[in-house]
C-alpha cells in the first residue's frame, strides 16, 4: 500500500514537474542504449505487471531495451498452482498444474513490441511453494521422494516451456534454469529443498530436461549472485565444470547486485575473465549497484562503475548475451533504499545511464 501511495505521488509530482517548460524530458530527448549496443549485446531490464501500466515507462522500455524478464511473474511461486496440483495428485504424485496470469500480461507485451524475452527461473530455493515439495502437495506430509522429485521437476519444466513456445514462439530465447544453487559460506550446493529431495545431481538433472523441452536454440544458463568471491567462484566454477561435461549448459548468468566499489572491479574482473575461460556463453542478469545517499559523489561514484562493468563485458562482447538492470527507476527497486538503478523517481535518466552510454561510445 505504502508502495503504491508512493508511486501516486511520483506521477502526480511529475505530472507537475512536467508543466514547467524544460523541466521534463521526453522518452526521445536522450540516447538509447540498445541503439548504441547494437551489434555488440542486448541490453535489457527486469519489470512487473505494474511498470506496464505506466505509460511513460512503457515508452521507455521499447526505445531502451531490447531484452525483458519478469521480475517475478515467472517464477515457480507465480506459476505454480498448488491447488489444482494437489487435486491432480490423488491420481498422479508427478502431475503439476501451472498457471500464467500475470506472465501472459509481460509476454504479450514482448510480443506486440519486438522484445526478446530472458525467462526468469525454472528452479529456486526461494519463491517456490513450500507444498511443491511434499507428498500431495501437502506441508503437513513428508518431503517427497526422488523418485516424484524428478517427476515433478520434468513435468513443471515440460509444462512452462510447452505453454510459453506454443503461444509465444520465439519470444523467450534464454532461461536461468537454476537459481542460485551455491551457498555463500560453505562455497557448495546449499540444502535447498530440491538438494534434500533429489539430491546433489538435481542442478544436472533440471538442465538435462531443460534441454529435452527447450525449443531449438533457446540458451540455458546458471544464474548466481556474489560470483566475485572466490570462495563462492571456486563452488560455481565447478559446478559450470561438471554442467559443462554434461553438454546441456550455454551459460552463466552474473546477477551483480553490487554496491559502489563492493565489490571491487578488480574482484568482479577476475570473475568475469575466470568465468569467461570455460568458453560459455555470458550474462548480466540482474545489475544494480547501490548508494547511501543520492549526494553528486555518490551519483557519479555510481556511474563510474557502471561504466566499468559495461566496459568489462564489452571486452568479452563475442561471448556476451545480454546486459539486464534489475528494474526501471529507484523507487521501484528491490533495493529502493539504495537508489541502485539508472532512472530516478521521476524517470529521468541518471548519471548511471550514461555511464552505460559512454562505455558504448568510447567503443566505437
Ligand atoms: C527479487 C524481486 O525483484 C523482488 O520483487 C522480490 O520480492 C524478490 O526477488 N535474485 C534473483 C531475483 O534472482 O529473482 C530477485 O528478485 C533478486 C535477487
Amino acid at each position: 500500500m505504502k508502495r503504491i501511495s508512493a508511486m501516486l505521488i511520483t506521477a502526480v509530482l511529475t505530472v507537475l514537474f512536467c508543466i514547467i517548460p524544460g523541466q521534463c524530458e521526453t522518452t526521445t530527448d536522450y540516447p538509447s542504449l540498445k541503439e548504441a549496443y547494437e551489434g555488440k549485446f542486448d541490453i535489457g531490464t527486469a519489470i512487473s505487471q505494474q511498470t506496464l501500466v505506466d505509460m511513460k515507462l512503457r515508452e521507455i522500455i521499447i526505445r531502451q531495451f531490447s531484452i525483458i524478464t519478469a521480475g517475478n511473474e515467472m517464477k515457480p511461486q507465480s506459476l505454480l498452482d498448488i491447488t489444482k496440483c494437489a487435486e491432480l495428485a490423488r491420481e498422479d504424485e508427478t502431475a503439476v498444474a501451472v498457471r500464467f496470469t500475470g506472465a501472459k500480461l509481460i509476454l504479450d507485451f514482448a510480443q506486440k513490441n519486438g522484445l526478446k524475452v530472458h525467462g526468469h527461473t525454472l528452479l529456486w530455493h526461494e519463491q517456490t511453494p513450500e507444498a511443491f515439495f511434499h507428498e500431495g502437495y501437502d506441508t503437513k506430509k513428508a518431503l517427497a521422494s526422488r523418485e516424484i522429485m524428478l517427476g515433478r521437476m520434468e513435468n513443471y519444466i515440460r509444462e512452462v516451456m510447452a505453454w510459453t513456445e506454443e503461444r509465444y514462439p520465439g519470444v523467450i530465447v534464454s532461461w536461468d534454469v537454476v537459481n542460485e544453487a551455491i551457498h555463500d559460506n560453505t562455497g557448495w550446493l546449499r540444502k535447498s529443498n530440491w538438494y534434500k529431495t533429489v539430491g546433489e545431481d538435481y542442478v544436472a538433472r533440471a538442465f538435462e530436461f531443460a534441454r529435452k523441452y527447450a525449443a531449438d536454440g533457446v540458451l540455458l544458463y546458471y544464474n548466481d549472485y556474489n560470483t566475485a568471491y572466490p570462495g563462492k567462484l571456486n563452488g560455481i566454477v565447478k559446478l559450470l565444470e561438471q554442467l559443462i561435461a554434461e553438454g546441456n549448459i550455454d551459460g552463466y548468468g552474473f546477477q551483480m547486485h553490487h554496491k559502489v566499489g563492493s565489490p571491487s572491479m578488480d574482484m568482479i574482473t577476475r570473475a568475469v575473465e575466470r568465468i569467461a575461460g570455460l568458453g560459455i556463453r555470458l550474462r548480466v542478469s540482474e545489475l544494480d549497484i547501490g548508494i547511501n545517499s543520492k549526494s553528486e559523489t555518490n551519483l557519479n561514484n555510481q556511474k563510474a562503475m557502471y561504466k566499468a562493468i559495461m566496459k568489462l563485458m564489452l571486452r568479452f562482447s563475442d561471448q556476451t548475451e545480454a546486459v539486464q538492470v534489475w528494474g526501471l527507476t529507484d523507487d521501484s527497486s528491490w533495493r529502493a533504499g539504495t537508489y541502485p538503478l539508472i532512472f530516478d523517481n521521476f524517470r529521468k535518466p541518471k548519471p548511471a545511464f550514461y555511464g552505460m552510454l559512454e562505455a558504448a561510445e568510447e567503443q566505437n
